[in-house]
């Protein structure tokens, strides 16, 4: 397969992981015989800082000649103000709606070598492996923003509005993914008391009726999800929900891993019809981790499978994919990690000693 990948790296500890990444990525090529050719962007407060704008003209049309786009992560203390007119985050939010990537997918499965890094007792994870399907594209990060001064003072407000194609599309991904997976989906909503919420919750029921009567339905309220995810994590195989609830849940289900350096994401557009290769952006999901940029201490792993997750959905290479994930599975089990999932007394490695063991392990397969 001859494709095109966007990298960009970002802020922080980006371009630390993105450099395994692209490692990786050549061990890929070279072992299952694929041409990749890796192109370069600005995005975030790096490109702030080079360009004035946080995603540049160059780096959208570059994202939009590729096939995929792997990110690292943006932001940093140095562009820090929320007042302030460009910040980095718009970069990633301006991405992810410039190229419609409206199901964003945040796996969350845990390495039996790895529980004693979650904060949650290790009975309590046992066979926790869950999807959540955030909205990406919609709801209050998208609706209209405003602020205003009366002689009483400030308000402000954010709009949350949610079509119905939209929610449409966004449960149809996740009752598809629950499908190859153990056949159950939970919406989380806030249907008690928002009207956006209430229209999740109904178009969300009859399209499950009407086209996924085999799938195992339930609804949740937010709040209580935020409960069960602690309380019984493992009950849960898809949820389905809009973006600041998805936003919200998905760092605290990190926790149940251990590590936010553990978790890939991928966002995904609409998939064309008969086409090979469908767009999406892949990044870990943790951020640019200021305190550690430039120590190479930062956990590899996220991003690598973000690969791998790139593999499967962009470019249909199941094969490829799950290499890549054997291959950090075994470099766990051989114990080389990054201090934030080593165990108390296990030797700690390196950023760049964790990729080239991924690596090791991919070719030696
Ligand atoms: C995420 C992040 C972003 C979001 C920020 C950086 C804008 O928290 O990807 O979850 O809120 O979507
Ligand atoms: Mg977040």
């Amino acid at each position: 397969m001859d494709v095109q990948i966007a990298i960009l790296p970002g802020d922080g500890i980006g371009p630390e992981v993105t450099t395994e990444a692209e490692q990786l990525l050549a061990a890929i090529a070279e072992r299952f015989g694929h041409r990749f050719t890796l192109q370069h962007g600005l995005i975030g407060g790096i490109a702030i800082d080079e360009t004035g704008v946080p995603l540049p003209d160059a780096t959208l049309q570059l994202c939009q000649q590729s096939d995929a786009v792997l990110l690292g992560a943006v932001g940093g203390p140095q562009w820090d103000n929320p007042n302030a007119e460009v910040r980095p985050e718009q970069g990633l939010l301006g991405i992810r709606k410039a190229l419609g990537l409206f199901a964003n997918l945040r796996p969350v499965t845990i390495h039996p070598l790895l529980m004693h890094s979650s904060p949650l007792r290790p009975e309590r994870l046992e066979g926790v492996d869950m999807l959540v399907v955030r909205e990406l594209t919609g709801g209050i990060y998208f609706g209209e923003k405003r602020r205003e001064r009366t002689t009483d003072g400030e308000w402000a407000s954010d709009l949350c509005l949610y079509t119905q194609a939209e929610i449409e599309r966004i449960v149809r991904v996740s009752a598809e993914a629950a499908r190859t997976r153990r056949g159950k989906l939970t919406l989380v909503d806030k249907a008690n008391v928002l009207e956006t919420s209430r229209l999740w919750r109904s178009h969300t029921t009859r399209l499950m009726q009407q086209e996924f009567p085999d799938v195992q339905f339930e609804t949740m309220l937010v709040d209580a999800c935020a409960m069960h995810l602690l309380r019984r994590p493992a009950d849960f195989d898809v949820i389905v929900t809009e973006n600041m609830f998805g936003d919200i849940l998905t760092d605290e289900a990190s926790m149940l891993a251990g590590s936010m350096g553990m978790l890939p994401s991928a966002s995904l557009g609409v998939a064309a019809a008969g086409a090979t290769t469908r767009m999406g952006l892949y990044e870990p999901i943790h951020g640019s981790a200021p305190d550690i940029a430039g120590q190479g201490k930062a956990n590899p792993l996220a991003t690598l499978l973000s690969v791998a997750l790139l593999l499967r959905y962009s470019l249909q290479l199941e094969a490829e994919a799950t290499a890549v994930e054997q291959a950090v599975q075994a470099t766990l089990a051989a114990g080389i990690v990054t201090g934030d999932v080593a165990a108390a007394g296990q030797q700690v490695y390196g950023t760049a000693a964790v990729g080239d063991a991924v690596v090791q392990q991919l070719l030696a397969a």
